[in-house]
Order: structure tokens, then C-alpha cells, then sequence
């Protein structure tokens, strides 16, 4: 979809269909001459209740109103709410060009919020259907302000835009989207250098924790390193990372099978780094940053790693694998020394990681952990401000209790069912460090959002989070 700012009147665009807010209490900013719509509103035909819809004909345009409650509960993600809700009705009602009249007094993200709800819902995933249909999305997108909102516009479109390329790495089946096809998204990544190292590589570094996951596979492990540095751009070095397991079957702690197939969702946390590094490019945001992507399946073979197995990190620090399911961890200890090695001065992570966190928030909030209390409210807050929201948890020292190893210096998993999300991170934070690191637990978030803006499939969530720390950090 096209996407553009502009300071005319919607009646001045070539736009199909108008959509105006209509907040609880008050009328239509702006009418059209015969005062059809304020006359819809004070009949209560247009209702003001939040995500109430009518839609009729004045002026020659289509006009949809939409209720947006009171306007002292309307923020960012209410605004992103209602453009996907009036999305539906204009997809539904063949609209081609659809300008939103930016409702008044509000934010100027509020315009971005709009563009983002619009996008996300005009998402659709349909490269392997013989007979995907018609899409009956506009191909055009106004908002019209009285002052000028191009640069959140922008910001918007750039965000949803990442965060629908992620959704579509996320929602390709796993025999496509293995590690080396996620490494050819990210070599086609424009304004970034790319590395990628490959399974010779990474045993070659050291990095046998990584290597372990991977070795029960014929397809490829990929490590992906993107790097970026703007001429001017000051500051310290950003570190991304990204859990990438393209299928987790689980290995011989082998999952059930009713919902192994959702596994090839566990490469979230991976589609978000990449995806959000190349918006913050895009957009050339004046921030150096280093993004590590490890990418591998966690699969079952004569040459798959066992329970058991104790693995050595590049960190130098021993792994006993006593469930070869916390594969995540593996992969991210080297991946977060991996990106301390390229000169990261802060870290922050995505993985699908843990259950525990699905038990915990549900779809609603993503765990947070982290070692630096400064660093995890900027998390928090660009969470805030995106609507993809976190929520922390304690990284206590007295968990590090449960992963010491018998064997070795760590256990990958903690015995029975105790704080498995906390454990998870606690492992990580031993490859953290102290540099500032925040890590994202994003297991209930990473597909069935349930959201009006992404429901089923892929989420892309952590691209827009991500761009938002970018800009504001
Ligand atoms: N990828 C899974 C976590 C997951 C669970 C993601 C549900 C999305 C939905 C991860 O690799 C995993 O298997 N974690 C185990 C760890 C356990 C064995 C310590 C878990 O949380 O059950
Ligand atoms: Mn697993
Ligand atoms: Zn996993």
C-alpha cells in the first residue's frame, strides 16, 4: 500500500473514502455542507463508543465513522485499534484510495499509530495458495493533518512494513524458511554489511553451544551479523540479537506433535532483528548498531546432540544439555558473545524462549529480564509507545542456583518446572555480562497476537518495539 502525509482537507484528496474519529461527546471536526455527518452523529446512527462503525455517501465520497470512545482514554494503541477496525470496513467496502482525517488535539504519532493499524490489517500471507483470491485492500493510504505529519508517517509506514516482512518470514513453512533462506533475506538487506557465517565457521570460533543445536541437521546453521554505521553517528555500539531456530521439534526431549508445527515460529525473535535493522537503515536513524542473528533447526538424528551432551561456548564456559529443548539458550549464548566480540556496548535480545512465559502474560505482555535497570525502562517504554508491551521479571542471583551444573559449569534447563522463563535468562545473562543487556522473552507474542491488527499467524512483534528504542535511545 501507498502510503502519504498531507496538510489538504480530505475533500481536497483524490481519496474514494474518508474515515473521521468521532470522540465520545463531541461532534464532526470538520462537515461537509449539507451537514450530513454531524447529523448522523447527533441522531446516533454514528456512534462514539470505541470501535463503533456506520458508513454513508455525502459529497460525493465515502465516508466511514468511527467512534473512538473518550478522548481521554486515546492513545497510540487505540489510534492503531481503529484503523485496523475501519481497514476491514473499507476492504469490505472496495475502497482503492482511503485518507484518514487525523482526529484533532491529539499526538502527531497518533498519525503513525494510524498508518501502523492500517498496514498491519492489510496484511495478508498467501504465497503458497494456488487461488490466494482477490485482495480488496486500498491500494492507497492519505493522512490528512492541518500541520505537517510526513516524519511520523514515515516512521509508521517503516515500522509496519518491517514488521510485515517479518511476518511473512515467520509465517513460510519450515522446509522453506531454513537458516540459509533467512540468510538471503538478510544479504538482500539495503545501507547494512553482512556476514554470515556457516556451520565450518562457527565450530571454527568456538562455538559449540550453537553448533550443538545445529548438528542434528543436514540443513545449514547460519550465523547472521548485520552491521551499520551512519557517517556522524555517535553513541554506543547497539547489539541486537535474535533467537533464529527455524523448526524446533525439540529433539530427543522431542515436544508433542499436536502443536510441533507452530514451531516454525521459534525463528520470531531472529525475523524481528533483522527486519528492524533494516528499517532503522531505512529510515537512516543516526545509530550504530551490530545485529547477530543465529539461525539453525533443532532437529532429531543420528547426529543430533543428546541429554546429556555437554557442550563448550566461545565464552569458554561448559554446557550440560540435560534437555536438549532449551536449544534457544544454547544458540543465544554464543550469538550474545558473538556480538560482545564485535564491540557491543548494549545488548538487548528476542527469543521465543520459554512456555513459562506463555503461562505467565498470555499474549498480552512479553518477559523482560535484565541487568541494568536504565536500560530496561527504555525497553519498557518503547514497549509503551508501540503497543508492544513488557512486562519485567527478577533476574535474582538466587536463581543462578538451579542451572549450576553437575558436570559441568551450567545445566541448560532447570530441574522440574521452577522458573523456567527466569532460569532461561539467567543462563543468558552469564554471556551478557555486564554490559547492559535486556532480554525478551517473546514466546506468547511471536504469532497469535490476537490483536484487530494481527490475529493469527506471524506477529512481527519486536520490529516496531525495536525502531522505537532506535529513534529514541
Ligand atoms: N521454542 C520453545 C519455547 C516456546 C514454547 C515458544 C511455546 C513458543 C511457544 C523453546 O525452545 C522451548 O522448547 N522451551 C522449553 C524449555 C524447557 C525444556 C526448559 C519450554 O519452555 O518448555
Ligand atoms: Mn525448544
Ligand atoms: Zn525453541
Amino acid at each position: 500500500m501507498e502510503v502519504r502525509a498531507t496538510t489538504d482537507a480530505p475533500l481536497d484528496t483524490d481519496a474514494d473514502t474518508i474515515v473521521v474519529g468521532v470522540f465520545e461527546g463531541k461532534g464532526i471536526p470538520h462537515d461537509v455542507e449539507d451537514g450530513a455527518l454531524g447529523a448522523l452523529v447527533e441522531s446516533g446512527e454514528a456512534r462514539s463508543a470505541f470501535r463503533e462503525l456506520t458508513h454513508t455517501h455525502a459529497a460525493g465520497r465515502r465516508w466511514i465513522l468511527i467512534g473512538l470512545g473518550l478522548r481521554d482514554d486515546f492513545d497510540g494503541e487505540r489510534a492503531r485499534i481503529a484503523a485496523a477496525v475501519a481497514l476491514g470496513r473499507a476492504r469490505e467496502l472496495g475502497a482503492r484510495t482511503l485518507c484518514w482525517e487525523l482526529p484533532h488535539k491529539v499526538d502527531d504519532r497518533v498519525a503513525g499509530a494510524l498508518v501502523e493499524g492500517t498496514l498491519l490489517a492489510a496484511y495478508r500471507f498467501t504465497e503458497f495458495k494456488s487461488e490466494p483470491g482477490e485482495d480488496r485492500a486500498p491500494g492507497t493510504l492519505i493522512v490528512s493533518a492541518h500541520h505537517d505529519v510526513a516524519a511520523p508517517v514515515a516512521f509508521g509506514r517503516a515500522g509496519a512494513a518491517g514488521a510485515n516482512r517479518a511476518r511473512d518470514l515467520g509465517n513460510a513453512p519450515p522446509n522453506a524458511m531454513t537458516p540459509e533462506a533467512l540468510a538471503q533475506r538478510a544479504r538482500a538487506i539495503g545501507g547494512v554489511q553482512v556476514e554470515v557465517m556457516d556451520r565450518a565457521a562457527i565450530e571454527a570460533a568456538g562455538m559449540g553451544a550453537f553448533a550443538a543445536v545445529a548438528q542434528g541437521s543436514v540443513n545449514e546453521p547460519r550465523l547472521i551479523c548485520l552491521r551499520h554505521e551512519p557517517a556522524g553517528a555517535t553513541g554506543p555500539l547497539l547489539g541486537i540479537v535474535g533467537k533464529a531456530v527455524t523448526f524446533d521439534s525439540g529433539g530427543y526431549s522431542i515436544k508433542p506433535a499436536a502443536r510441533m508445527h507452530e514451531m516454525k515460529f521459534d525463528m520470531g525473535g531472529g525475523a524481528a532483528a533483522l527486519e528492524a535493522s533494516a528499517a532503522i537503515a531505512e529510515l537512516g536513524l543516526p545509530l550504530r548498531f551490530v545485529t547477530v542473528v543465529g539461525a539453525t533447526e533443532n532437529l532429531v538424528s543420528g547426529s543430533a546432540m543428546r541429554p546429556g551432551d555437554i557442550v563448550r561456548s566461545r565464552a569458554g564456559i561448559t554446557i550440560e544439555v540435560n534437555n536438549t529443548d532449551a536449544e534457544g539458550r544454547l544458540v543465544l549464548a554464543d550469538c550474545l558473545t558473538h556480538a560482545r566480540d564485535q564491540g557491543a556496548e548494549r545488548l538487548i535480545d528476542l527469543a521465543t524462549l520459554t512456555g513459562g512465559i506463555v503461562s505467565a502474560f498470555g499474549n498480552v505482555h512479553a518477559g523482560l529480564m535484565g541487568n541494568d535497570d536504565a536500560w530496561c525502562d527504555a525497553v519498557r517504554a518503547a514497549g509503551e509507545a508501540t503497543g508492544e508491551r513488557v512486562w519485567r521479571l527478577p533476574l535474582d542471583p538466587a536463581y543462578d542456583e538451579l542451572i549450576k551444573g553437575r558436570y559441568g559449569d551450567l545445566i541448560n534447563s532447570s530441574e522440574g518446572r521452577k522458573a523456567q522463563s527466569i532460569t532461561a535468562a539467567a543462563l543468558l545473562h552469564r554471556f551478557a555480562g555486564d554490559v547492559p543487556w535486556a532480554h525478551l522473552d517473546i514466546a506468547g507474542v511471536a504469532d497469535a497476537l490476537g490483536r484487530p491488527y494481527a490475529r493469527k499467524g506471524a506477529s512481527g512483534w519486536g520490529v516496531r518495539l525495536l525502531l522505537e528504542l532506535a529513534r529514541s535511545a
